[in-house]
């Protein structure tokens, strides 16, 4: 019905009924029963008090008290969209996993941006990590590319995960700042964690606010297995390459954009999308062997590291598009439930312990979040590919096996079986070691790679960040915490430190941080890692 063809009836109190006629769908309780009255509660007499026996009234007011579920514990903001990815050529040399088999291959993909620190209704543009998660339905399951904007992280070891959280959101007893780093926990923080200097150097730069999602670039981070057929392994590491290329907002254009329109990223790619303008991003590996391995400056498991472009090309697999919005935020991009564990055979995991670690949470977090063992069996995380299991029952089971076999082996010559071949199987590492509470001695080098990230800025870019990191710290009030992170600063750049220190007011120069490994001047600039191309 247009808006001026509806039928309005008055009721006794003034209030306005809106009545289904024709074809008009009449209203129902979630039980199926058609409603009479959804204006007014059933009463003794029109001024009595409310009847316990109004199962309709009790059933709405029921249902709206149980809407909210937990945020995500991070990455609470984002904003998701369906798309497909195509391979572009066989892999099968690397990898049996089926996606990659056959040139020209269409798989539905789900992808979310997000904000990292934020809660879930804070603004897009806060100076910070950008998620990057791809679900890719394969026909062999669920592959879950779990990245980020950025290609390193803040900690080696996923036991340091928590507090790396805790520090980085709002401080417990003031409960500001909500959704930046601007503060003393977060720099007390990372002061004291050298490992984190690299990712600090890109959080710090223009990387951590870009125009849009749009523009950004995702990085799988971690050192991950290719399979092939015959079980041979080839490391990989996943890079997504916009196909806008790289744009990022400075600061003043982003707190302008937050105070006037804090969806605007949201807003951005829902604009995009119903235009037909179709993001779009290619997916690059880099590949190598044990021997490269070895031979690194760095240690290929050690997630706060990168292996430069120029040194291992990354080579385009695929393009990932994006070309439809979610029918429903909640159900969809809500509930998705992305996890680094989801992959299909012909990928496998390396040792990074973060990496080690992140298999674990997903699988926990999503039990809390999505309230039960059975969240697969929520349209966004089902498969798209046949499934066949002997997993029953549980909260809100909307499959459960068919027929009197839920177990095997079974005499009935019912339900599936196992299939060596194309099922999934775990490269065959040689492992061997003492059981010890360690870090790897090839992890100690903190400053290198942020010295190399730095010197491949743009002069206007390394202003960015000398400007960014006097602004964040000048929020914090502690002094030992700002020389403390000025004296990391002199590992990285000697004249970014100075700028620093000078802009907040020092009057002379803490000492350099002592280092575990001195750090490297001879790593060539890259270009890959500016975003202003020269
Ligand atoms: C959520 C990336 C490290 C635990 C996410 C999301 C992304 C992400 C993109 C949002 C997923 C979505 O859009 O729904 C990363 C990257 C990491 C990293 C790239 C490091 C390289 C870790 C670690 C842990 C962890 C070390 C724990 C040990 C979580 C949890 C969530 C999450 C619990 C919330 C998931 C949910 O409720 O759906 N992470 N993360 N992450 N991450 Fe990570």
């Amino acid at each position: 019905a247009s808006l001026h063809d509806q039928t309005l009836v008055r009721g006794t109190g003034g209030e306005l009924h809106q009545i289904a006629e024709g074809d008009t769908e009449i209203l129902t309780t979630s039980q199926g029963a058609p409603v009479a009255d959804d204006q007014n509660t059933l009463k003794i007499g029109q001024r009595g008090p409310t009847l316990i026996e109004d199962f309709h009234f009790r059933e709405k007011i029921f249902h709206f008290d149980h809407e909210r579920i937990p945020e995500r514990v991070v990455h609470a903001r984002g904003y998701g969209a369906h798309g497909y990815f195509e391979t572009y050529d066989s892999l099968a040399k690397y990898t049996r996993a089926d996606i990659f088999q056959r040139a020209g291959e269409k798989t539905p993909a789900f992808v979310r941006f997000s904000t990292v620190a934020g809660s879930k209704g804070s603004f897009d543009l806060a100076r910070d990590v950008r998620g990057f998660a791809v679900k890719l339905y394969t026909k062999e399951g669920n592959w879950d590319i779990v990245g980020n904007n950025i290609p390193v992280f803040f900690i080696q070891d996923a036991i340091k995960f928590p507090d790396m959280v805790h520090a980085v959101k709002e401080e417990p007893d003031r409960a500001f700042p909500q959704a930046q780093s601007a503060h003393d926990n977060f720099w007390d923080f990372i002061s004291l964690t050298p490992e984190s200097m690299h990712m600090i150097m890109w959080v710090m730069s223009d990387r951590a606010i870009p125009r849009s999602y749009r523009f950004m670039e995702g990085f799988g981070v971690h050192t991950f297995r290719f399979l092939n057929a015959k079980d041979e392994s080839t490391f990989v590491k996943f890079l997504w390459k916009p196909k806008l290329g790289l744009q990022s907002v400075v600061w003043n254009e982003a707190v302008k954009i937050n105070g006037a329109d804090p969806d605007f990223h949201r807003r951005d790619l829902w604009d995009a999308i119903q235009a037909g303008d179709f993001p779009e991003w290619e997916l690059c590996v880099q590949l190598f062997d044990q021997e490269f391995a070895d031979g690194f400056d760095f240690d290929i498991l050690d997630p706060t590291k990168i292996i430069p472009e120029e040194i291992i090309e990354p080579i385009p697999v695929g393009r990932l598009v994006l070309d439809r919005m979610p029918d429903n935020f909640f159900a969809e991009t809500e509930q998705v439930a992305f996890m680094t564990q989801n992959v299909p055979p012909g990928v496998d995991f390396s040792n990074d312990p973060l990496l080690q670690g992140r298999n674990f949470s997903y699988l926990d977090t999503q039990l809390k979040r999505l309230g039960g063992p059975n969240f697969t069996h929520i349209p966004i995380n089902a498969p798209k590919c046949p499934m066949h299991h002997f997993q029953q029952d549980g909260h809100m089971a909307m499959r459960n096996p068919v027929g009197r076999a839920n177990y095997q082996p079974n005499s009935w010559g019912l339900g599936p079986r196992e299939h060596p071949q194309k099922g999934f199987r775990s490269f065959a590492d040689a492992e061997e070691g003492q059981k010890v509470r360690l870090r790897a001695e090839s992890f100690a080098d903190h400053y290198s790679q942020a010295r190399q990230f730095f010197v491949s800025q743009t002069v206007t870019e390394q202003k960015h960040i000398a400007m960014a990191l006097t602004f964040e710290l000048s929020k914090v009030e502690t002094p030992v915490i700002r020389e403390r992170m000025v004296s990391h600063l002199l590992n990285i750049d000697e004249g970014l430190a100075e700028t620093v220190a000078e802009k907040l007011g020092m009057k002379t120069l803490p000492k350099k941080a002592d280092a575990a490994v001195a750090p490297r001047d001879d790593l060539p600039a890259s270009d890959a890692l500016s975003i202003v191309k020269n």
